[in-house]
């Protein structure tokens, strides 16, 4: 294949890139997507603050031109996110106990009813362990609700969109060894023991000098596979420049087109300059939308040279 979606399809998998709405009149960054990209995830545009600013007053102007985009280039969607601790609107914000888990699961019924049937996967719960070595739950309103919320979570998406994959997806769960990563594959493990409806992991990949690609990636990816879920990279990104860059980019592709379950690979971004990062370089196009070696060394291992 000559585009990152081709080259992905030719395995039966797909190439996507985080989209943001107000960049949709840029040619150069939809002459790219629509080249490029065989999925979309909208960066902030479905997530809690964006979607349902009052309290069950739905909002979805701005996703839903990300939807329109998707469908006229004839790329799938990544869901992102139906519960997470932030980017609440301030009304949830201050909510706890069970007002807050009856609030938290309208939102979800509510907005995967809305995009039933438009939606490959939901990011249905994001972020909800603490980092450090302790292994536990993140502390936030959502888990002061009681140790179930995610799982709860997970069976109303169910329930409003059974056609849809439905993912936990975190960061700094990519190295197998980290307390963090085991004790999301423990839950995962413990969901798929009970029948708790969970179809994926994402892991986010946004790695950096301090939190570099790990040797054990692959490893990571086909342990959580072997679990009976498919894993997919959902936010892909690495600080860099050059032919270290590319080589980074080369191993995270190579260690998912080496999983069978991994379906996918999302770059949080199209140019470095589209990036969340204030600074830095850790995307694929540079800020004039021209390919860097990333690019390149991603495109080859997607076609196997
Ligand atoms: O749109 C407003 C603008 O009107 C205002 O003038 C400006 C002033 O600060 O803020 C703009 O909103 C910002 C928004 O991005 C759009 O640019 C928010 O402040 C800012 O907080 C928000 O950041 C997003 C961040 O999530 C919030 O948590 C990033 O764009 C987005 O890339 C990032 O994505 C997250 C994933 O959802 C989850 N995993 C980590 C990843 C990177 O942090």
């Amino acid at each position: 294949g000559g585009t990152l979606g081709s080259a992905a399809a030719r395995t039966g998998r797909y190439f996507g890139t985080a989209v943001s709405a107000s960049k949709l009149s840029d040619s150069v960054y939809t002459g790219i997507l629509s080249r490029e990209f065989s999925m979309i995830t909208a960066e902030n545009e479905m997530k809690i603050d964006a979607t349902e600013p009052s309290q069950n007053q739905f909002s979805y102007a701005n996703a839903d031109r990300i939807v329109n985009q998707a469908t006229s280039q004839g790329a799938r969607l990544r869901g992102h996110t139906l519960a997470w601790h932030q980017q609440q609107p301030g009304w949830m914000q201050g909510m706890e106990g069970t007002a807050l888990r009856q609030a938290m699961l309208n939102h979800v019924t509510q907005v995967a009813t809305h995009y039933r049937g438009k939606i490959y996967a939901w990011d249905v719960v994001n972020e909800a362990f603490e980092d450090g070595g302790s292994g536990a739950r993140r502390n936030s309103n959502l888990q002061r609700t009681g140790n179930d919320w995610i799982e709860a979570a997970f069976t109303a998406a169910r329930a409003a969109d059974p056609g849809a994959k439905l993912c936990y997806n975190d960061y700094n769960t990519d190295d197998w060894t980290h307390a963090k990563t085991q004790a999301v594959y423990r839950m995962v493990q413990d969901f798929k023991a009970r029948g708790v409806p969970i179809d994926c992991v994402g892991f986010q990949s946004h790695f950096n000098p301090n939190s570099p690609v790990p040797s054990n990636y692959q490893t990571t990816l086909q342990n959580f596979a072997n679990l009976g879920v498919d894993v997919q990279i959902t936010e892909l990104d690495i600080e860099g420049s050059g032919t270290a860059q590319a080589n980074n980019f080369r191993t995270v592709t190579s260690a998912c087109l080496a999983v069978s379950r991994c379906t996918g690979i999302t770059v949080w971004g199209i140019r470095d300059t589209d990036s969340w990062r204030a600074s830095g370089t850790p995307l694929l196009f540079d800020g004039n939308g021209q390919k860097k070696a990333a690019y390149t060394a991603t495109l080859e291992a997607l076609n196997g040279d």
